[in-house]
């Protein structure tokens, strides 16, 4: 709370950078952003798009047929989950609905203090934290004594997505379902050498996957709290070298996914690198594998013949790489085992709600550096997955199923709709432009006063179908940005999470940043990525025809460009940009059940202050009034923002605290939250006079 901030520390740190921190290059992604962006493709620019289309009519028509088979019908935000409960939060709840109203909070101000900041009024609290105990008869967290057989009953570290599932009808008990998308050995081991062991290895691969933890309402308000003794049924870790996941659709069993493990080609052991995700409306949990690259080694020792498509994907043909996982388990070596590789990159699907279940691999949505999957169910039934490939240059998605969901409430019927990602048609996203010979990479708005367009999803492949000349169903699926290469798509800024408001059934993404757009020999802006040396990102907001999430085609606009109000490239909806709050690189998106967008950030100190929440209205006079609704302590990033179904509870996800170049155990860059040095951890915020958030 603000009165509080002098008594809160301020760490003193070296600490104008510009971006993410060296760190956090290092052991999320592996400093992609040091390598040259793995889209080397020529990618046409929209004129020739349309030529080629022109040309190509045969395929539009093929996916305009395909369409007919799977349905036209119009579409809204989807309905209630079919099964547990109440509708999950964060997904397709329709309380509410009235056009965004004035966000009533006090902003809080950029800072770098070493604490969450939240506005006056509010209140927060830690839910759970890196070691926690979570699994019945786990042992206590020891810092000198990690061990991975510990780590893997306990809360793992660097939180991201964070869904909450209510349990029964009550609303006093709830699960909480989200991953751990990496290990920082340096602030995770004391005396920390510099290169991790075997057994530093095995606590670092044991620490990340996902997470299921049951959590209780604290007397009536909106503070949840891990429940911490009982059966605790549904408490579940899934790591990323040892939970069996079974591959399904169409590229299951392709010559491309079979190992000398799994000759099969239909089960894979362990997830990795789950960035953001999604609720499905049947109440299951997906997750996007990102930089899954990260966990392999021995690329350069892989068949020259897969050479090409590694590079794609951002392997490193040229050296051995490593210390990684191979020290736990020789199949993340790729000269041993190069077909490994090809079963990560995908959209998992968990069913929270049974823990013997056994989570999926769905390789009909395509494989790239998923960041996350939002799912909608269109009015005819079909169930439609948006999802962005979060690397310079790449690409969005998106998925329609080929069969409709059952909105029966029984078991059979949600066992049915478990299915539904096993089947459809996969798209990618080329967009056109209104004001194409205006765009001068500035910022600077066209004359006519947007920027805007239309665009159309491209048909990659359907269960039996590939719509890209020379490419299986199976080589599209499994290299699918090689794929999505093949037929014009369009380069964007680092697609991030995307999310469907559930008022008004349009879509946003989070484009976080593209700092070498228009350098070298890469892209310049164009009107849908309006900046060259893009630092701070924007929103992309997609309506598609007739509201119906199935359609082909769609107009876009660009209702935020972020940065620092003053700087004269950025765009608040047409906002009056003295009254908003600096904002830099867009991640994670939600919505609450009036239809305001929130927004949390990765790397705002390109601005030079701590990440945070940020809230927006998309209706009403008050569209594009950005407040920054809290902020998350000294190197860490904000992630997986979820507010309840009732509106009085909001979940962040605080990863990575403390993560600056140089940081230790014994030096920590944060010591939030216990006061020793950084964990990762989960906060909910709440009003204690039981008022909605942000009401
Ligand atoms: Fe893991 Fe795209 O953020
Ligand atoms: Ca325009
Ligand atoms: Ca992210």
């Amino acid at each position: 709370m603000p009165r509080e901030h002098p008594l809160l520390p301020i760490v003193s740190l070296p600490f104008r950078r510009a971006g993410r921190d060296p760190m956090t290059c290092r052991y999320r992604c592996a400093n992609s952003c040091a390598h040259p962006e793995p889209n080397a493709s020529s990618t046409p620019y929209f004129g020739e798009i349309l030529e080629r289309s022109l040309s190509r009519r045969g395929v539009a028509r093929a996916g305009a047929l395909g369409l007919l088979v799977v349905g036209t019908a119009a579409s809204t935000a989807g309905p209630a989950a079919a099964a547990p409960a109440a509708p999950p939060s964060g997904t397709t709840s329709t309380s509410g609905g009235r056009p965004g109203r004035p966000l009533p909070f006090e902003a809080v101000p950029p800072n770098t203090i070493d604490a969450v900041v939240t506005p006056p009024g509010y209140q927060h609290a830690v839910v759970v934290k890196w070691g926690d105990p979570i699994l019945p008869g786990a042992p206590e967290w020891d810092l000198h004594r990690q061990t991975a057989e510990a780590q893997e009953q306990q809360f793992g570290y660097n939180n991201d997505y964070l869904a909450m599932l209510p349990l029964g009808t009550g609303g006093r008990r709830a699960l909480l379902v989200g991953n751990h998308e990496y290990a920082n050995p340096e602030l995770m081991f004391p005396g920390y050498t510099g290169i991790p062991d075997a057994a530093q290895t095995a606590v670092m691969f044991a620490s990340a996957g996902m997470f299921v933890v049951e959590i209780e309402q604290v007397e009536r308000t909106g503070q949840w709290r891990l429940v911490r003794s009982g059966q605790r049924p549904y408490n579940r870790r899934i790591t990323t070298t040892n939970t069996v996941f079974e591959l399904t659709g169409p590229a299951a069993g392709s010559a491309l996914l079979r190992t000398a493990a799994d000759p099969a080609g239909r089960w894979v052991r362990g997830t990795q690198a789950n960035c953001s995700g999604g609720v499905t409306p049947w109440g299951t949990v997906l997750s996007g594998e990102e930089n899954f690259h990260f966990a392999f080694v021995g690329a350069d020792e892989a068949p020259e013949s897969m050479k090409p498509a590694l590079r794609r994907y951002g392997f490193d043909t040229a050296n051995r790489g490593g210390p990684s996982a191979e020290l736990i388990d020789e199949r993340f070596d790729l000269a041993r085992h190069p077909h490994e590789a090809n079963r990560f990159g995908w959209i998992v699907e968990v069913d929270p709600f049974d823990r013997a279940s056994v989570p999926r691999k769905h390789t009909a949505l395509g494989r790239f550096k998923h960041e996350g999957a939002a799912t909608v169910i269109s009015r005819g039934g079909h169930a439609v997955v948006y999802s962005g490939d979060d690397e310079r240059f790449e690409y969005i998605y998106k998925f329609v199923s080929q069969g409709r969901m059952d909105r029966a409430k029984s078991r059979a019927a949600r066992q049915r709709n478990m299915t539904l990602l096993a089947s459809g048609t996969l798209y990618v996203a080329a967009f056109d432009a209104t004001s194409a010979a205006e765009i001068d990479g500035s910022g600077t708005l066209p004359a006519d006063g947007a920027f805007n367009g239309r665009g159309r999803w491209i048909p990659l492949a359907s269960d039996t179908t590939s719509f890209v000349p020379g490419m299986t169903v199976a080589e599209v699926l499994v290299n699918t940005r090689l794929a999505a290469d093949a037929v014009g798509a369009t380069k964007m800024d680092r697609p991030e999470d995307i999310e469907p408001s559930p008022v008004t059934g349009k879509v946003y993404c989070a484009l976080t940043n593209n700092s070498r757009r228009g350098a070298d020999a890469n892209p310049p802006a164009d009107e849908v990525n309006p900046r060259n040396a893009n630092r701070h990102g924007h929103i992309v907001e997609i309506a598609e025809d007739r509201g119906d999430h199935t359609a082909t085609t769609f107009v876009w606009s660009v209702p935020v460009v972020c940065g620092d109000p003053q700087d004269p490239s950025t765009y608040f909806s047409g906002y009056d940009k003295s009254a908003v709050s600096p904002i830099s690189c867009p991640d994670n998106l939600t919505f609450d059940s009036t239809g305001n967008l929130w927004i949390a950030t990765d790397s705002a100190y390109a601005l030079g202050g701590n990440d945070g929440l940020f809230a927006m209205p998309l209706a009403g006079p008050e569209t594009g009034h950005v407040k920054q609704f809290l902020s998350v302590p000294v190197g860490a990033e904000c992630c997986g923002p979820v507010i309840s179904s009732d509106g009085r509870s909001c979940f962040v996800a605080v990863q990575h605290p403390g993560e600056i170049t140089n940081s230790t155990v014994e030096n920590p860059g944060s010591r939030w939250p216990d006061g020793d040095f950084g964990k990762p951890g989960i906060v909910v915020t709440w009003r204690p006079d039981g008022r909605r958030i942000g009401a």
